[in-house]
This record gives C-alpha cells, sequence and structure tokens, in this order.
C-alpha cells in the first residue's frame, strides 16, 4: 500500500550497524555491516572499537539501504533510531546520525526502544501483531519477558534475567568449550549431533521456592558454572570432553527454562500469542521446543527468520512505522541516548 509511512530505521546499540527501510510492514531494506571479527579475539563486544566502527559504517550502510530500496532520503517520511538501552558510545553514534539526516531533510525523529523493536520486527514477516501479546526477548545483553498490550506505548516487563543474559551465556559456554565468538550459532550446530538428554544441567529459577519471587525471572549465571565445574571434572580425570553432548545439554537447559516461563506468562494472563526475539530466537531447538510446547495450549508462536532475530536497522523501522501509523509525536531533536532506557519507555518523548 502506498499511503503506508515509508520509515527508515537506525541501529548502533551494540556491534551491528544497521540501517532498514520499511513501507507498513513490506521489507525494503535491511543493510548491516558488523564489527564482530573485530571483537571475537576478546571474547565479547568492545564498546570502543565499536563506537568507532559504528562512525565508519554509518554513511555506506545509509547509501547501501537506499539504494536497495530505490529510494532518496527525500521520499522518507521518518527517522526511527535505537535510542536505547545499548552501549552509550554505540547509541550516541546511531543518534547523532539520525539527528543529521532528520534536521537536513527536514523528517520527524523518533527515538525508540531497542527491546520494542525486537519485538515489532515481528510485523515485516507476519504482519500485525495480535495484541495483547506475550513476547520473550532474548539477547545477548537481555532476556526479558513482556507483556505487550501496544507496541506503540503499552509495554509491560514481566520478569527478566537477575545474572546473564541467555546469549551471554551461549557466548560465555561456548568460550569454554573452545567455539568461537559470538558462541550461540557453533553450540546450535555442535548440538545437532549430540544428546540433548546425556547430562543433567540446572534449570534456573525454577524450583517451587524460586517461583514465588522470581516466577517469570531468569538466571543462566549458575548454569554456565555447571557447565564449567562438569568439563572440568572431565579434563581432571584426563577423559575426553564430549563436545557435542555439552553442547546439546546446555542448549536444552537454556531452552527448556526460556519455553516453560514464556508459556506459564501466556497462560497467567489467558493470551495466546507468544513472539519470541533477539540473537537467541535464531537458535534451532529454542524455536521448535517453543513451538511443540505451545501448541498443547493452543498458543500460537511467532518468530522472525533468523536474520531479522539478531540485531538490525528494520526493527527499528518497523517500530518506527508502528509509531507513526498510531500517530504518536516524534521525539524532540534534543533527545538523549540512554543506554538503559526502560522498556516501558517504548518512544523517548
Ligand atoms: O540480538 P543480538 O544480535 O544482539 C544483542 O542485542 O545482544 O543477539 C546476539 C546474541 C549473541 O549472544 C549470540 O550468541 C546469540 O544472540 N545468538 C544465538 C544464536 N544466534 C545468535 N544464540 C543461540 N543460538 C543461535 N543460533
Ligand atoms: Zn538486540
Amino acid at each position: 500500500m502506498t499511503d503506508e509511512p515509508l520509515v527508515l530505521g537506525i541501529e548502533t546499540s551494540c556491534d551491528e550497524t544497521g540501517i532498514g527501510i520499511v513501507r507498513g510492514h513490506t521489507l525494503l531494506a535491511d543493510a548491516i555491516a558488523s564489527s564482530v571479527d573485530e571483537h571475537a579475539r576478546f571474547g565479547g563486544v568492545v564498546p570502543e572499537v565499536a563506537s568507532r566502527a559504528h562512525l565508519e559504517a554509518m554513511v555506506p550502510t545509509m547509501r547501501r539501504a537506499l539504494d536497495t530500496a530505490g529510494v532518496t532520503l527525500a521520499d522518507i517520511d521518518a527517522i526511527a533510531v535505537t535510542a536505547g538501552p545499548g552501549l552509550a558510545g554505540a547509541l550516541l553514534v546511531g543518534v547523532a546520525a539520525a539527528k543529521g539526516y532528520a534536521l537536513a531533510a527536514e523528517k520527524p525523529l523518533y527515538g525508540v526502544n531497542h527491546l520494542a523493536a525486537h519485538v515489532a520486527v515481528d510485523t515485516l514477516e507476519h504482519g500485525a501483531l495480535p495484541q495483547p501479546c506475550i513476547a520473550l526477548l532474548v539477547s545477548g545483553g537481555h532476556s526479558s519477558l513482556l507483556r505487550v498490550d501496544d507496541l506503540a506505548g503499552a509495554v509491560t516487563p514481566l520478569g527478566a534475567t537477575i545474572d546473564d543474559a541467555a546469549g551471554e551465556a551461549f557466548d560465555k559456554v561456548a568460550r569454554l568449550l573452545g567455539l568461537p565468538f559470538p558462541g550461540g550459532p557453533p553450540i546450535d550446530r555442535e548440538a545437532r549431533a549430540g544428546d540433548p538428554g546425556s547430562i543433567a544441567f540446572p534449570r534456573g529459577l525454577t524450583a517451587p521456592k524460586d517461583l514465588h519471587t522470581h516466577r517469570f525471572d531468569f538466571s543462566f549465571s549458575g548454569l554456565k558454572t555447571a557447565v564449567a565445574r562438569w568439563v572440568e571434572a572431565r579434563q581432571r580425570a584426563g577423559e575426553p570432553v564430549p563436545l557435542a553432548d555439552v553442547a546439546a545439554s546446555f542448549q536444552e537447559a537454556v531452552c527448556d527454562v526460556l519455553v516453560v516461563k514464556a508459556i506459564d506468562a501466556c497462560r497467567e494472563y489467558g493470551i495466546d500469542t507468544l513472539v519470541i526475539g533477539g540473537g537467541v530466537a535464531a537458535n534451532s531447538r529454542l524455536r521448535a521446543l517453543a513451538e511443540q510446547r505451545a501448541a498443547k495450549y493452543r498458543i500460537a508462536v511467532r518468530v522472525p527468520r533468523p536474520k531479522l532475530c539478531t540485531d538490525n536497522g528494520a526493527m527499528v523501522a518497523a517500530l518506527g512505522s508502528e509509531l507513526v501509523r498510531a500517530g504518536k509525536s516524534p521525539s524532540p531533536l534534543g533527545l538523549p541516548a540512554d543506554s538503559s532506557m526502560p522498556i516501558t519507555e517504548v518512544l523517548n518523548k
């Protein structure tokens, strides 16, 4: 539909410089430049390196996105940018660039929440989001369960990780198994040849005593330590470490907890749509397990394709598009980058 707003989204909260362009729910361009290779030898994202890489990638990535969509900046109706949460210096590069483009082209600017954008991206794949829905957001920096009554404004946090994020657990366990960074994809691959039931790793915050206070919260730090202890014990005994079995059992423990709690939230609130987003949503076992268990309760699971799950500009454009359609006022040009922007703030006003 040509009367839908043409929205450009800029994402720089972590190590991907993403520029996406959407018209309504239609994805027109999703240009990405990643600095992940520059961080690999450190086993995690180095903020200063990421900020510098965003600065270098911004203009060429913008050009690529506009070319792919076959539009110019003058055609764009609104610019959306990740205002937070994320790495302060990295966010600042995107927010400053967005202000520059918005000012130069005289376009309204929307400073949006990165986590809400991870949910909004699903509209590009599956169309308008049934609301209310429950969203499970699992990435390298976040693990949250949200109740989404209105993507353009009413998002309620139900729970979050109390220590490591799910993706962080994948990254740390991959490191101790000698697999490359980021650890999610290689563990996902290794796990395919392993037995997920071979090692009983702990399921954090699922014991009855924890459910009183942490029913919808997560904890992955104990699981990571359990994997480390198990591997060390093997090595001390001079026995080989069954990589595929460890990867599969670890992955099963993470996915089991994520799915159990997400479905519990759907049932508690009588909600029949579960959206999964964030980098860990690319995990093949998480996708399969969620679908399998949700089907029992007639809960529909919506997960975007893997490329849209990890950080990108299209997700920011998708949320911007929702905000424009909902008639929300743009952010002020003085909008700050807010590294700890709460999820209750979908749009910086
Ligand atoms: O959403 P994202 O790109 O960036 C953040 O906002 O953090 O997520 C990156 C995280 C990394 O921790 C990475 O290991 C994880 O997503 N990840 C995966 C998979 N693909 C990426 N985790 C498990 N399985 C995967 N297939
Ligand atoms: Zn993210």
